[in-house]
């Protein structure tokens, strides 16, 4: 579990499934996140939910996010981690959309890649998000990400965002 000002990230665990499935099958949040709207009922869901959590990957580390009332908000997760590379991408999404726009994405994004530069040898860390999605890029550049490039995927126009530890560092020590 880490603890930050404003979040609490934790592992996974079989009672988020019932919220993780109502944002995964919400058509506003998949349309922000670029993704699939999901289409599987919820007993299969929770099927699949089940085995992930016996059998996780080990190239992807998801966290719950909860205030530090404890309520779950939504999920963050680094994944595709490469060892040889020494890099992961990052996802967010706050699936509450009470707490949209109050700082609690920046707070997130913040505490992982500190999680992810103070646990892990990885050196950099990239994310991708929608051209569109001026919220998410604002709130990545607060935790330090810059854009580095575009991406069309799908018919999708993504913009590429990445911070390293040498970047991070810095800031760290700029912020005192
Ligand atoms: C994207 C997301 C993680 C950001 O988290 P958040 O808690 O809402 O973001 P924060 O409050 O930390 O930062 C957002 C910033 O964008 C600003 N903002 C909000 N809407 C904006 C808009 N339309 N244009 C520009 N800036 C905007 C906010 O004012 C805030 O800036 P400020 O702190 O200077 O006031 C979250 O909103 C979310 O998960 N949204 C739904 C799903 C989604 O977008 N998924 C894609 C993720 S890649």
């Amino acid at each position: 579990m880490i603890i930050n000002s404003k979040v609490i990230l934790r592992d996974k665990r079989l009672a988020d499934a019932i919220e993780d499935y109502a944002w995964r099958t919400d058509p506003e949040l998949a349309q922000l996140d670029a993704a699939p709207l999901l289409t599987t009922t919820f007993p299969q869901y929770l099927l699949d939910y089940t085995n992930e959590l016996r059998h996780p990957l080990s190239t992807r580390h998801r966290f719950a996010i909860e205030t530090l009332e404890g309520k779950h908000i939504g999920n963050c997760v680094y994944y595709g981690i490469d060892e040889t590379r020494g890099e992961a991408e990052l996802g967010i999404i706050i699936g509450n959309r009470d707490y949209w726009n109050k700082g609690y994405g920046a707070d997130t994004v913040t505490t992982l890649v500190h999680y992810i530069f103070h646990q892990t040898n990885l050196k950099r860390i990239y994310l991708k998000t929608l051209d569109s999605n001026t919220r998410a890029q604002k709130c990545f550049k607060k935790c330090g990400f810059t854009p580095y490039g575009h991406l069309v995927r799908d018919g999708f126009s993504f913009v590429l965002m990445e911070i390293n530890r040498k970047q991070w560092q810095q800031q760290q020590a700029e912020q005192g």
